[in-house]
C-alpha cells in the first residue's frame, strides 16, 4: 500500500480534524503518501484531491468542524456517481481509503469495498448512534456543549421560576439528550426510544412545584418531535408558563473535548494500520477502552439502543 486517502462525510463532528491528523501522520510515519479528499463523496466524484504532508495537519487538532469539509452526496448514491468515484480513485492511484463519518457514510464505504476498494470507517457523529462502537467522535463535545447551555438556562430558569424545554439534536437517537440531561440534572428527559407519557411529565412537574421547586428543565431529543409541540401538549394538561430553547447546530461546533481528540487519534491511527495490514470493510470502533475492527456489514442499519438503566437512573435522581 503506497497511497492512503481520507475523507469526512455527513454531518460534521468536533474531533474530525483530530482523526484526519491521525490518519495523515500514521500514513506518513509508515512511509506512505497521504491524500485528503474535499467535501466527502462529492469531492471523490469530482476528483477534489489534495496531497497532505505533516505540516498540512498541524494546528488542527483543537479545531471543530473538518478542514476537508463535508457533504451529503446524493450523486454518490447513483450508479454513475459510483463509477466516477471509482475512476477518481484509479486516476489518483489510491490504494486505501479512510471514511470518517456516520451510518450513511459507512453505507458508501461498503459499496466501495464491494468494488474492491479497501476502505476502513471511523465513526464520527454527535448522535452517538452507530452500532458496534461505545463512542463516536464528537459526541462527548456535544454533550458538554449541551451541558454548558443547560447550566446557563438553569440560572435564568431559577431566577424567573420557569419551566424550560431544551431541544437537542440526535436525529432518531436519544443518546445526546440522555447524557446531557443526566449530567445537567434535568427533571425529565424525552427520548425517541421511549414513548412520551405527558401525564407523567405533568405529574413530575407538579410534584416538584408542590415541594417548593420553582424551576424545571426538560430535555427533548429532536427525534421525539419539536419542543414547541411538546410545550403545547404539556400546556393542554396544565397551565404552566414554559419557555423553549432549541440548541440545534450549536451542538455541532466548538473545540473538541480531550475525549474526542483522544478517541479520534486512536481510531484514525488504527484505521491506517488496518489498511496497512491488508484489512478492509471494517469500522475502527471503541469497545471498552480499546479500538477494534468491526465488519461494516455487522453495524450498518442496526439501531444502537440507549442505555435504559441510565434513563431510569436520571428519572430516579430527578425525583
Ligand atoms: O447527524 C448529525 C446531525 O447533526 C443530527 O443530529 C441532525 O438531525 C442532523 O445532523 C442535521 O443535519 P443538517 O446539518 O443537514 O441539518
Amino acid at each position: 500500500m503506497k497511497k492512503i486517502a481520507v475523507l469526512t462525510s455527513g454531518g460534521d463532528a468536533p474531533g474530525m480534524n483530530a482523526a484526519i491528523r491521525a490518519v495523515v501522520r500514521t500514513t506518513i510515519y509508515n512511509g506512505c503518501e497521504a491524500v485528503g479528499i474535499k467535501r466527502g463523496y462529492a469531492g471523490l466524484i469530482d476528483g477534489d484531491f489534495t496531497k497532505l504532508d505533516l505540516g498540512s495537519v498541524a494546528d488542527i487538532i483543537q479545531r471543530g468542524g473538518t478542514f476537508l469539509h463535508t457533504a451529503r452526496s446524493e450523486e454518490f448514491m447513483t450508479k454513475e456517481g459510483k463509477e466516477e468515484a471509482l475512476e477518481s480513485i484509479r486516476i489518483h492511484k489510491i490504494d486505501g481509503l479512510v471514511v470518517v463519518g456516520g451510518d450513511g457514510s459507512f453505507r458508501g464505504a461498503r459499496e466501495l469495498c464491494e468494488l474492491n476498494v479497501p476502505v476502513i470507517g471511523v465513526p464520527a457523529t454527535i448522535d452517538n448512534d452507530i452500532f458496534g462502537t461505545d463512542l463516536t467522535i464528537g459526541f462527548d463535545t456535544a454533550v458538554n456543549t449541551a451541558l454548558d447551555a443547560i447550566n446557563r438556562i438553569r440560572d435564568t430558569a431559577t431566577s424567573h421560576e420557569r419551566i424550560f424545554l431544551i431541544e437537542v439534536m440526535g436525529r432518531n437517537s436519544g443518546w445526546l439528550a440522555l447524557e446531557a440531561g443526566l449530567a445537567g440534572g434535568a427533571e425529565s428527559i424525552l427520548v425517541p426510544e421511549t414513548p412520551v407519557d405527558y401525564e407523567t411529565i405533568v405529574k413530575r412537574l407538579q410534584r416538584g412545584l408542590d415541594r417548593g421547586k420553582r424551576h424545571s428543565i426538560i430535555l427533548v431529543a429532536e427525534g421525539v418531535g419539536s419542543a414547541f409541540d411538546v410545550k403545547r401538549k404539556i400546556q393542554e394538561l396544565a397551565d404552566y408558563d414554559i419557555r423553549v430553547t432549541v440548541l440545534g447546530h450549536t451542538l455541532r461546533g466548538g473545540t473538541p473535548s480531550a475525549t474526542d481528540r483522544i478517541i479520534a487519534s486512536k481510531m484514525g491511527a488504527f484505521a491506517v494500520n488496518l489498511l496497512l495490514d491488508g484489512k478492509t470493510d471494517l469500522m475502527a470502533g471503541m469497545v471498552g477502552n480499546h479500538v477494534v475492527g468491526i465488519p461494516l456489514q455487522e453495524i450498518i442499519g442496526k439501531k444502537k439502543g440507549i442505555d435504559e438503566y441510565v434513563h431510569n437512573l436520571a428519572g430516579i435522581l430527578a425525583i
